[in-house]
């Protein structure tokens, strides 16, 4: 089976083909950050704009790395949501008038499950029942993932995602937009750096209250408070991105325990776009010992990008799953309990 992978939930445009007996077999990725950089974060106008102008070219790329024709398509998944309405409508529309054209079915798969599946697609090892952390610019949360389809939730934030959180700590120090790998960045660089000021640990939140919930709202206030009444200067960054995220891993760990001992799972999911975090992977390491396993996506696999979307759609549709109509469909709004 070759299924055709199409996101477009953000500002990403990412295309893949999936093929059922070798794998992915190729993938393809356009960033609009340069569009959104001048205006400090995502314009989703811009953002529909920019994939309607890249999707076709990047199918044909797809296609070419692959060698076959759209014909040899058996079927085409799209994200469906949840993600900006308009950016959601350009995949969509694509993928249905495709499927529509060359009589095959299509299959709208939820953004949030195709990061979580991620990890499959390179580790076959990987089966349910398992636990997931799902750490994404627009979401946090831990789950119990039962079976494909079937997902609880067990925890989330109350308020910021860790990305926004991280995009939103980046920003008011001044970091250009997309600013949560660049203050990783910083971050990192402070183990190397002389002559930091010294800044009092951040404040870990929710974690003396009981349950898996989390909340960053509270800890971008602080390091605004913090960078104020500091020299605003190169070394104040690094000190501050050092100590927030400092913080933003030791709560993170502090809450997946939590979980862990909730489900009694013995798997480990970390997933979305914060899973790209060295210090985050690098500190459940060395949580989870041996009785943990541990799973994260390729590195390339953990920010959005089309070789989820088909690989997810590809497990659905094995099953038997199809759009119930060609009506064009798609969920801004998206509880991850309602995927089946
Ligand atoms: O999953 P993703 O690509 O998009 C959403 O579905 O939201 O995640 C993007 C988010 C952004 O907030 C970005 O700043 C954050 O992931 N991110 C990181 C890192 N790489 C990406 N945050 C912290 N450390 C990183 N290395
Ligand atoms: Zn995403």
């Amino acid at each position: 089976m070759h299924v055709l992978g199409i996101e477009s939930s953000c500002d990403e445009t990412g295309v893949a083909l999936y093929d059922s007996n070798k794998g992915l077999v190729a993938h393809a990725l356009h960033s609009q950050i340069a569009i959104h950089q001048v205006h400090g974060g995502v314009v989703p106008e811009l953002a529909s704009r920019d994939h309607i102008q890249h999707i076709v070219p990047l199918v044909d790329d797809v296609l070419n790395q692959a060698s076959i024709d759209k014909q040899a398509l058996d079927a085409i998944a799209y994200t469906q949501g949840p993600g900006l309405q308009g950016a959601l409508l350009v995949g969509a529309a694509f993928a249905k008038s495709l499927s529509f054209a060359l009589g095959i079915p299509s299959f709208g798969v939820h953004h949030l499950e195709a990061h979580l599946m991620a990890a499959m697609l390179d580790d076959e090892t990987l089966a349910f029942p398992f636990t997931a952390l799902l750490v994404s610019g627009g979401h946090t949360q831990l789950l119990r993932a039962e079976a494909l389809g079937e997902y609880e939730l067990i925890g989330e934030t109350l308020d910021d995602a860790v990305g926004e959180a991280f995009d939103k700590t980046a920003k008011l120090m001044g970091i250009d937009y997309p600013g949560g790998p660049k203050l990783a960045a910083l971050a990192d660089e402070a183990s190397s750096s002389e002559g930091l000021p010294e800044i009092a640990p951040f404040p870990r939140p929710m974690v003396s209250r009981p349950g898996c919930d989390l909340s960053f709202s509270g800890l971008k206030t602080h390091v605004s408070l913090v960078w104020e009444k500091s020299a605003k200067d190169d070394k104040a960054k690094v000190a501050i991105a050092k100590a927030f995220q400092d913080a933003v891993v030791e709560t993170l760990c502090i809450k997946v325990a939590r979980a862990l001992k909730q489900t009694g799972h013995q798997s480990l999911v970390v997933a979305g776009g914060v899973g790209a975090n060295q210090a985050l992977r690098a500190a459940l390491k060395a949580q989870c010992s041996d009785r943990i396993k541990l799973y994260f996506p390729r590195l390339a696999f953990c920010t959005d990008n089309g070789a989820m979307v088909a690989y997810t759609g590809y497990l659905h549709l094995a099953k038997g799953s199809r759009d119930p109509s060609h009506a064009i469909t798609v969920h801004a709004r998206w509880p991850f309990a309602e995927v089946e």
